[in-house]
């Protein structure tokens, strides 16, 4: 008997939908999911194994359900690197910035309330809108995918969604939105609503320009979502956080599970943050290695979005899945996001880059002679 998911009683909503899934395929050059290229240095990993050898002695107790030492150098990171002063009492972590988002929609969005985002964005904003019974809005770019700020804030008028997100540097598309822009649009949802403004700052590190940390500075309904899954190179340890006023730290707590924080990745994470500066090293290197993929990219011949992030979305085609495919059987696993015409590469090591530019120079050929 064939028996599936649609033979379930699974709320309304979920039927005919497929779960996130960017490919994990076996292929030599894995630049799909934008992954930090660079395992971690051994000191590094060494520290971890101590830390977590500390923390494996208490496993018989729960772990510090408010990960107060980790929220404290997580906060220290924040203001070191932004300048702007951020304290314990306003940071939040969480199991990737995927639960933090998660957490805020639960505490914000739910049943009878709405989400925006501006489309091509990261799909995971729409996709736990969904898991949460939030509804969610799609809301206008322009053709070179910045934010059309006069659409932005008529949808905004218009749905009067409870909560904003505002993805800077964007994925899949790389550009990073302007600080007026960012600031127009808190205006217009607190206009609205007054609603909750999630400034997802995931790849911020790789950016020519500064963290909109300091907006948060008299705005209450502001929350600026990170990561350590990029630019410390810690995809596999899962953890993310968000800088807000401390009523939002306050009010998240409500729908958090307890104990939500294992003791072994609050461990991981401390050790990674006391090497905060060997980790940022590699940062400045992939910067160079985005800057060069885009420069090439566009020699070759390829129309290609400005990146502030560690991936660069170059197109046009005429069938992105295809052209997706003779890439894959050079080796080079790229990622299409499903935005008509266009691909996304992220910036590898150096020698991983070489591979995916001959696989492309290969296909620009084999595109010019058709
Ligand atoms: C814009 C954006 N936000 C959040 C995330 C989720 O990151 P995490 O690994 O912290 O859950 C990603 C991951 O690709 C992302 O692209």
């Amino acid at each position: 008997m064939n028996f599936g998911i649609d033979d379930l009683p699974v709320r309304d909503e979920l039927r005919g939908k497929s779960p996130y899934g960017a490919p994990q395929l076996d292929v030599p050059v894995r630049l799909n999911t934008n992954e930090n290229p660079y395992p971690l240095p051994e000191p590094l990993v060494e520290r971890i194994a101590e830390r977590v050898r500390e923390a494996a002695r208490n496993l018989n107790r729960y772990p510090d359900r408010d990960a107060v030492e980790l929220r404290t150098r997580l906060a220290e990171y924040l203001t070191d690197t932004s300048g702007h002063e951020v304290g314990l009492a306003n940071v939040w972590a969480a199991n990737g910035s995927n639960e933090v988002i998660q957490q805020l929609l639960q505490t914000f969005g739910g049943p009878g309330r709405t989400a925006i985002g501006f489309e091509p964005s990261y799909s995971m904003h729409g996709l736990i809108a969904r898991g949460t019974g939030t509804g969610w809005i799609s809301g206008p770019r322009n053709d070179d995918f910045t934010i059309d700020l006069a659409a932005a804030e008529q949808a905004i008028a218009e749905h009067r969604p409870d909560v904003v997100f505002i993805t800077t540097p964007n994925n899949p598309t790389g550009n990073a939105v302007p600080r007026g822009t960012v600031l127009s649009l808190y205006e217009a949802a607190q206009a609205a609503k007054p609603s909750m403004v999630v400034v997802d700052e995931a790849y911020i590190e790789f950016s020519h320009g500064d963290s909109l940390l300091p907006l948060l500075e008299g705005r209450p309904n502001l929350v600026v979502s990170r990561t350590m899954s990029k630019a410390f190179g810690a995809a596999g340890l899962r953890l993310g956080y968000l800088a807000a006023h401390p009523a939002v730290v306050d009010a998240v707590q409500l729908v958090r599970l307890p104990y939500h924080l294992s003791a072994v990745a609050q461990a991981t994470a401390l050790a990674a943050l006391e090497h905060t500066d060997t980790l940022l090293k590699y940062v400045e290197q992939l910067k160079s290695e985005r800057d060069r993929l885009v420069t090439e990219l566009r020699a070759i011949g390829f129309d290609v979005t400005d990146s502030d992030a560690n991936f660069v979305q170059f197109g046009t085609f005429a069938d992105s899945h295809t052209a997706w495919r003779y890439i894959l059987d050079r080796g080079v696993l790229v990622r299409d996001n499903g935005v008509p015409g266009w691909l996304r590469v992220t910036a590898g090591t150096p020698a991983e880059n070489d591979a995916f530019l001959d696989a492309v120079r290969e296909l620009k050929k084999e595109q010019d002679k058709s």
